[in-house]
């Protein structure tokens, strides 16, 4: 048997990285060696809560290292950050939570009576990084700010990562802002700092989660599945169908995208990301309209060195077969 894909997860579980986690676990072809937890959709105790509450559902023994509880700066300037523009669903802190949201406070899975590891997700980055003896592949599918703090910390841990595949950016299509996508407005120098790493990084942004949505016959197939698991990931599809309608209708109403889900699905088959260019992408980090902007530079000569593989695109049809196939092994 072909040796297995050692990754570590970092996410700030909501319902999408819920997902991507349970096909994570669910893969046989794929060593979770840990997920981390980072504030993003919901504070860090949610993140935590409810990562632990995936983990537990499905029986698996992989650890849980909450983060960062906050982004690195963005925050420092009272006046860079008001609410979240355009992206209503998602509520600032002690907001109360919106009917139709596309992350609720809680997944709706029994609550975890695992509790996270006491070690602090960037010290445990670091240790493990520095003293794996394989190369292992980071898969981020919320903001970047613990993989960034262990690179300010211990640059060497970049020699024991192979790729940073994170869902993140936005080429033509955006989110929190007019110009930007969530994960990367949510803590734009954390994502500066891992594209000028060095480290191959292969970016999967809204112009291709939005290629390979789930409507609601999707979620008619799934509780077919008669488990409470699988119940749940219809539910917290049907909130996400609810919430794209409300807020960002897709081409096709009654359909949204699970844009972790497929940074999974690229680990396992690569070709479920279609039309990936080699480009230069940086973050614009300077607190003005444009702020967590991923500025692609696509010109033949590119002010500095390309440094991220971007797909523009998804093979639909291969994404639902890997999240079916992989849903349909939970027992
Ligand atoms: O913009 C979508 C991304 O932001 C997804 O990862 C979602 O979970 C949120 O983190
Ligand atoms: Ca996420």
């Amino acid at each position: 048997m072909k040796e297995k894909i050692k990754i570590i997860m970092d996410c700030d579980t909501g319902s999408d990285d819920a997902i991507a986690i349970m096909m994570a676990i669910l893969s046989e072809k794929i060593d979770l060696i840990g997920i981390c937890t980072v504030a993003g959709n919901k504070a860090l105790n949610y993140t935590t809560e409810n990562t632990l509450a995936v983990v537990e559902a499905l029986n698996s023994d992989v650890k849980v290292y909450a983060g960062c509880p906050e982004s690195m700066v963005t925050k420092l300037l009272p006046t860079r950050r008001g609410s979240y523009s355009g992206f209503t669903g998602v509520k600032d802190e002690g907001d109360k939570e919106p009917e139709i949201t596309y992350h609720h406070d809680h997944l709706p899975l029994p609550s975890p009576t695992r509790k996270a590891e006491k070690q602090n997700a960037v010290c445990w980055l670091i240790e493990t990084l520095l003293t794996t003896e394989e190369k292992i592949t980071m898969v981020v599918t919320g903001p970047m700010t613990n993989l960034a703090m262990a690179l300010r910390i211990e640059p060497k841990i970049a020699e024991n990562i192979k790729e940073i595949v994170f869902m993140g950016g936005g080429f033509k299509v955006f989110n929190a802002t007019r110009c930007s996508e969530f994960n990367i407005w949510a803590d734009p120098e954390a994502a500066q700092i891992v594209l000028t790493s060095g480290i191959k990084c292969t970016m999967v942004p809204l112009d291709a989660t939005h290629k390979a949505n789930f409507d609601y016959q999707d979620c008619k197939r799934l509780r077919a599945m008669n488990h409470f698991v699988t119940d749940a990931v219809a539910l917290m599809i049907e909130q996400r169908i609810e919430a794209y309608d409300a807020y960002q209708p897709q081409a096709v109403l009654g359909s949204a995208p699970i844009h972790d889900a497929l940074v999974v699905g690229y680990i396992l088959q690569p070709k479920v990301l279609e039309e990936i260019k080699f480009m230069r992408v940086d973050v614009d980090f300077s607190g003005g309209m444009a702020d967590g902007q991923t500025i692609c530079d696509t010109r033949a000569y590119p002010d500095d060195e390309r440094n991220c593989y971007v797909a523009l695109g998804a093979n639909n049809d291969l994404f639902h077969q890997q999240v079916f196939s992989l849903l349909e092994k939970v027992n």
